[in-house]
């Protein structure tokens, strides 16, 4: 089956929309992040993410990771997952997700991490 290609637009089970940019070579990843939900009031604005890819060489279901810079709070969130190609070439990202919030005081940092996990299927 084919290689798994980050690069393209990518849709969670949130309805969340990821466009995504390899720059091969230097295995880097830049994109930008349309969150269709928020933990705050705000409201949403389409936000920018940087991140790194493992060498695809032979590999097929390789490692990545990227942060998301929030235009619109003070939270930043953490992705790492795995690409996978099925059999009938159907491209998903199985991710992992770690959403920091900044508490304003050290004795509220209990309740500053979220975690989760996302599913994103290639929309093209
Ligand atoms: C915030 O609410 O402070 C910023 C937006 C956070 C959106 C989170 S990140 C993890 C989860 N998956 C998504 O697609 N959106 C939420």
């Amino acid at each position: 089956s084919p290689q798994c290609d980050l690069q393209g637009l990518w849709r969670n089970e949130l309805g969340s929309n990821v466009a995504l940019l390899a720059l091969n070579v230097v295995w880097t990843l830049l994109g930008f992040y349309h969150t269709a939900v928020t933990a705050t009031n705000k409201q949403i604005l389409v936000s920018p993410l940087q991140g790194a890819q493992q060498h695809p060489s032979a590999k097929r279901h390789f490692a990545f990771g990227f942060t998301v810079q929030w235009q619109f709070s003070d939270s930043t969130t953490a992705f790492v997952g795995q690409c996978f190609v099925d059999r009938h070439g159907k491209k998903t990202l199985e991710t992992t997700w770690l959403l920091q919030e900044e508490v304003p005081f050290h004795r509220d940092t209990w309740k500053a991490t979220r975690v989760g996990t996302a599913i994103f299927t290639c929309i093209k």
